[in-house]
């Protein structure tokens, strides 16, 4: 079974809920999970996992948060090329444009990107599960 890093960046709380119940997902389904704040994570850890999530909200203008989690993900990504990631977050008012150009910049960098949660605002009952789901994919 898989050990899984689970890296976030979270303002007011619900991606960081999305992770928990990632992390949470990949328990159930007999990895183990470390959840792990943007700050806290560079390439000089990725030896340590077997696979990756990565949640941030949708923030600027459909854009990643560009202080604390795009310089790590900027830094991460290259040395992530044909490893296992899912992609997760929280939005609000727009439709979830962020995710597409997330995941349009993650395949075309070469990662195997299994899947990817959003949910609007705090994660519902739907959200969670497929949350859940997405950690079990990473198991
Ligand atoms: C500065 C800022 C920019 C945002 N930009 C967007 C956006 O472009 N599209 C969108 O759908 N929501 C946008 N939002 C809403 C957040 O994505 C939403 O509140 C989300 O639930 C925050 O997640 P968090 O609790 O993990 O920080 C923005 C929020 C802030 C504060």
């Amino acid at each position: 079974m898989s050990k899984v890093a689970v890296v976030y960046w979270s303002g007011t709380g619900n991606t960081e809920a999305m992770a928990d119940l990632v992390a949470q997902g990949v328990r159930a389904a007999g990895g183990t999970a470390d959840l792990v704040q943007c700050n806290d994570f560079s390439a000089d850890r990725i030896g340590d996992f077997d696979a990756f999530a990565f949640g941030c909200p949708a923030m600027g203008d459909e854009e990643l948060e560009d202080t604390e989690f795009l310089p790590m993900y900027d830094e991460v990504e290259p040395a992530l090329s044909g490893q296992k990631v899912a992609l997760f977050g929280s939005y609000d008012w727009n439709d979830g444009e962020w995710m597409e150009l997330w995941e349009q910049r993650a395949d075309e960098a070469g990662l195997n990107v299994v899947d990817s949660v959003i949910a609007k605002d705090y994660p519902d009952d739907d959200a969670a599960a497929e949350c859940m789901r997405l950690g079990a994919l990473l198991a």
